[in-house]
């Protein structure tokens, strides 16, 4: 079993960078699926899949929404709200199980589609646990001094790998995504501490074959069966899995960061099932209404559950300046993580006028769509002029 963890958010405080969340937006593709409408082409109920999940209603991409459309909605509206311009993003992550392409990055396409030409930008992939540990890289690389400011966002459409003939999986996801924008600061608190964990002998439990695996020369399945780009899952192994290592993680990212389980005021957790939640609460001693959920209105959403729930969150106001919030998310790999906030949005600095800088951004989201047609179109020129020199 690997392990990594970071902590230790009380000392020192005055003297250190702090990373702090100041900016967060979500998307959801414009179509919903009930479960009433899911059951007129899969053998399941309406009660049978809000009886065991706690899932009303999920959403599904459409033809002209995909993982990176969804990624960007969300990033603009996180933008909006920590009223910064794309221009000042040093990094942008985008934690996904479902990306666009192999390569180029979901992330990459983000960053050229906001014109933040300043970013670096990369995916990263630990599925349901992915927003945890890209908003703890983020934090880390800004408390060690090396960016200012980062663009997390967790996006997926599931729908494109879900085996729809498969009623054991396939009415447990949805679509969408939800972006936070982190910024160094002093004023102390932001990411006290986080913990990641993994354990791949659990590979089998739950996955997506794809291009790299061993069977990809053969396309109709791989060496556990599963058939490549559809995912697989052994559901009650995971259920058992998912309820064991929420409360361990919660716990050990609360002792990295000096404070007790009962000090949490909100936990953010990834919304696989409401039932892992409510067994995890009763593991941790807490009340379950101190365990955000909205299952019931998008489903399974991976790494973008966490950062949607958080949006809705504030939203619904359950999160209040010096609030500890716990995100714990858990999934494929089998990976796990946990890390806690002590919320706290820094004041925005005076010379930020807020209309003013809308302006500026959406003046820079046009610019971006000129940039990308021109670099291509003079690409193409080049080529052209250099077939004819030879
Ligand atoms: N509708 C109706 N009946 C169904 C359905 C369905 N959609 N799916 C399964 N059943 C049936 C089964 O065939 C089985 O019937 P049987 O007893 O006649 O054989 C019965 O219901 C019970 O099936 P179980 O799989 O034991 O049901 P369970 O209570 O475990 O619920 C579920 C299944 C909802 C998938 C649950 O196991 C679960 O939520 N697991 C965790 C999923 C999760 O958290 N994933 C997280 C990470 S995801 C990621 O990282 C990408």
């Amino acid at each position: 079993m690997a392990t990594f963890s970071s902590g230790g958010g009380e000392k020192n405080e005055a003297t250190e960078r702090h990373a702090h969340v100041v900016g967060w937006g979500m998307a959801v593709p414009e179509s919903a699926l009930t479960n009433e409408e899911l059951s007129t082409f899969v053998e399941t109920s309406d009660e049978w899949i809000f009886a065991r999940t706690g899932i009303r209603q999920r959403y599904i991409a459409d033809e002209g929404e995909s993982t990176a459309t969804l990624a960007y909605k969300a990033a603009q509206q996180a933008l909006e709200i920590a009223d910064i311009l794309p221009t000042d993003l040093d990094l942008i992550v985008v934690a996904t199980s479902t990306p666009e392409n192999i390569f180029p990055s979901t992330a990459s396409l983000v960053q050229d589609w906001l014109n933040a030409h300043d970013a670096g930008a990369f995916d990263l992939s630990a599925a349901c646990s992915g927003f945890v540990y890209a908003l703890n890289m983020a934090a880390d690389s800004i408390r060690a001094g090396s960016i200012q400011s980062a663009l997390v966002i967790g996006a997926e459409t599931m729908s494109r790998i879900l085996d729809w003939q498969d009623r054991s999986t396939c009415i447990l996801f949805g679509d969408g995504a939800g972006a936070v924008v982190l910024q160094a600061s002093e004023v102390p608190g932001g990411v006290l501490s986080s913990v990641l964990r993994s354990d791949g002998a659990g590979s089998d439990l739950l996955g997506i074959p794809s291009v790299g695996s061993i069977d990809a020369d053969d396309s109709r399945a791989s060496s556990n069966g599963a058939k490549l780009y559809k995912m697989y899952m052994a559901g009650s192994e995971v259920f058992r899995f998912a309820t064991r290592v929420i409360s361990e993680s919660i716990e050990q990212t609360c002792t990295a960061a000096g404070i007790q389980v009962n000090d949490i005021d909100l936990v953010i957790p990834h919304q696989a099932n409401l039932r892992i939640l409510q067994a995890a609460a009763r593991k941790l001693g807490l009340d379950a209404d101190k365990f955000m959920s909205n299952v019931e209105r998008y489903g399974n959403t991976s790494a973008a559950s966490i950062p949607i729930a958080l949006c809705e969150a504030i939203e619904q106001k359950r999160v209040q300046d010096k609030d500890h919030i716990a995100l714990v998310g858990f999934g494929g790999g089998l990976a796990w993580a946990a890390m806690l906030i002590r919320w706290g949005v820094p004041e925005p600095s005076e010379q930020q006028g807020s209309m003013f800088n809308r302006q500026r951004r959406h003046v820079q989201y046009r610019i971006a769509k000129w940039r990308s047609r021109s670099r291509r179109w003079r690409r193409r020129v080049n080529r052209k002029v250099r077939e004819i020199r030879v």
